[in-house]
């Protein structure tokens, strides 16, 4: 049983479900997040929505149809690892509220834990980590988020982290603030 899983690796498991435009950190703060989670000998695993669209995604676009697939699919993973006792760090735009919502009602309650990394669309633009923007701007990439396809914000996260304001480490600093608060830790 899960408890007993709980009680094996003495801590619980449960999700962070990072979302947010491109470019907005979300990877950035799971990676770290797990680093964080690693020097408390808790145990963590990451769904990177970018990396899974290689494998257990592949095929899937970014039609709205194929977002929504593709996030069920990620929410089903998180719902695997987490009943094997193991802190999910999933990071995906995840653009859809009702998708997230969805997300949210199929796990137990305190076990889902929605992230907004909130920054600016001008600032994932100047960041253009890997270029996307500027192709979205000139046509190349149709339905890119935030250009040509919508973001549609939570309206009641468990956290938001301002990432076009707070530094990585004070970011993560909210976060374990959060959690430790809230007995996660
Ligand atoms: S989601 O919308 O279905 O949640 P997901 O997080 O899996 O998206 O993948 C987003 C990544 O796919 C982005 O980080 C970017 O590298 C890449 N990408 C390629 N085309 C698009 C697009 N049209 N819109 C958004 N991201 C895209």
């Amino acid at each position: 049983m899960k408890a007993d899983r709980h009680r094996l690796n003495g801590h619980k498991s449960y999700v962070l479900w990072f979302t947010g435009l491109p470019g907005s950190g979300k990877s950035t703060l799971a990676e770290r997040m797990e680093l964080e989670l690693h020097q408390r000998y808790m145990h963590s695993y990451i769904l990177d929505g970018d990396h899974l669209r290689h494998g257990l995604n592949q095929g899937l676009g970014f039609s709205a149809k194929d977002r929504t697939e593709n996030i069920r699919r990620m929410g089903e993973t998180a719902k695997l690892f987490v009943d094997a006792g193991i802190i999910v760090l999933a990071a995906a735009i995840s653009p859809y509220r009702a998708d997230r919502e969805r997300l949210r009602s199929s796990f137990e309650e305190h076990e889902f834990i929605e992230i907004y990394v909130r920054c600016q669309l001008e600032e994932c633009e100047r960041r253009d980590p890997k270029g996307l923007y500027k192709k979205a701007r000139a046509g190349e990439i149709k339905q890119f988020t935030g250009i040509s396809a919508p973001y549609e914000p939570p309206l009641n996260p468990e956290l938001i982290i301002d990432s076009d304001r707070l530094t990585i480490e004070e970011s993560i600093c909210v976060i374990l603030d959060y959690l430790s608060d809230c007995g996660y830790l």
